[in-house]
């Protein structure tokens, strides 16, 4: 009889109950290899819309599709075995009405076999994840700069510059929280900002150009690895994959205007 080891995914309730514990380790993917190789060390890994931009080549995410959302996670749920995945829900599925959320939602779930969705937005739309927890769709939430709703204002800012918006930036966290969701996602606010709302809330916050001291962190892959041309100022880079690959291709080039390639090695017999 063979013995057959299930590995058990990350769960909503599991990733909730690490406030203030052990940094929650996040990250995009959006194809099944990718997805591969972040499982092995990410918590949590979010098919984000920035799928829009990073692979599809769009100018922003207003542009993503439903279904360009469920083929990448699709591929992202068959390449990962153990982190929970988190898909964004596109602009235009859900802002409508918390029925609409529901069948988008529902529907991303069932298709991609993911644990979770993303929608961006405070207390605007907070009876809209109330609407889907209450129905059995982990939900995780998205505060702060909303990419999303670029066209309104009118560029990426970082929100927060003037403490007189703080009182209504934490009251978009807490009512998020509020209405069920396991952990918000806190985007491009200034850094004592972030730290108010990762102290006001009772879910972890996953920091992306936030703070340290939020209760997670979350990155664009292909910013992190040095394989997007242009990337946010806050983006460490981890490695420069786009410059190796450029010398990759120059090499194979090389070879193949050399008549070196395929060498011996690459011959079917
Ligand atoms: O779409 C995305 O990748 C995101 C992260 C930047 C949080 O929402």
């Amino acid at each position: 009889m063979s013995v057959e080891t299930r590995i058990k995914r990350v769960t909503a309730p599991e990733l909730a109950s690490r406030k203030g514990a052990m940094p929650v380790v996040a990250l995009t993917a959006y194809t099944a290899p990718m997805a591969a190789v972040v499982d092995v060390h990410a918590d949590l890994i979010l098919v984000g819309d920035s799928l829009g931009m990073v692979i599809h080549g769009l100018p922003s995410t207003v542009g993503v599709t439903m279904e360009m959302m469920i083929l990448h996670g699709q591929a992202v749920v068959r390449g990962s075995r153990r982190a929970m995945v988190v898909v964004d829900m596109p602009f235009g599925s859900y802002e409508e009405s918390p029925q609409q959320a529901f069948r988008n939602a529902a529907r991303i779930m069932g298709e991609t076999g993911c644990g979770a969705v993303k929608l961006e937005g405070g207390s605007r739309m907070a009876p809209t994840v109330r609407f889907l927890t209450e129905r059995g769709i982990p939900v995780m939430g998205h505060v702060g700069l909303l990419p999303q709703t670029t066209h309104t204002l009118g560029g990426f800012k970082t929100q927060g510059r003037d403490p007189a918006s703080w009182p209504q930036h934490i009251q978009d966290a807490a009512d998020v929280a509020q209405a069920g969701a396991f952990a918000i996602v806190v985007e491009g606010v200034v850094e004592p900002l972030a730290d108010r709302i990762t102290e006001a809330v009772p879910v972890p916050t996953i920091g992306i150009g936030a703070s340290a001291r939020c209760d997670g962190q979350i990155l664009v892959l292909d910013d992190m690895l040095g394989l997007s041309d242009r990337v946010p100022r806050f983006v460490r880079r981890f490695a420069d994959l786009g410059a190796q690959a450029d010398q990759a291709i120059v090499a194979y080039a090389a070879a193949v205007r050399e008549r070196s390639f395929p060498g011996d090695e690459n011959v079917y017999r």
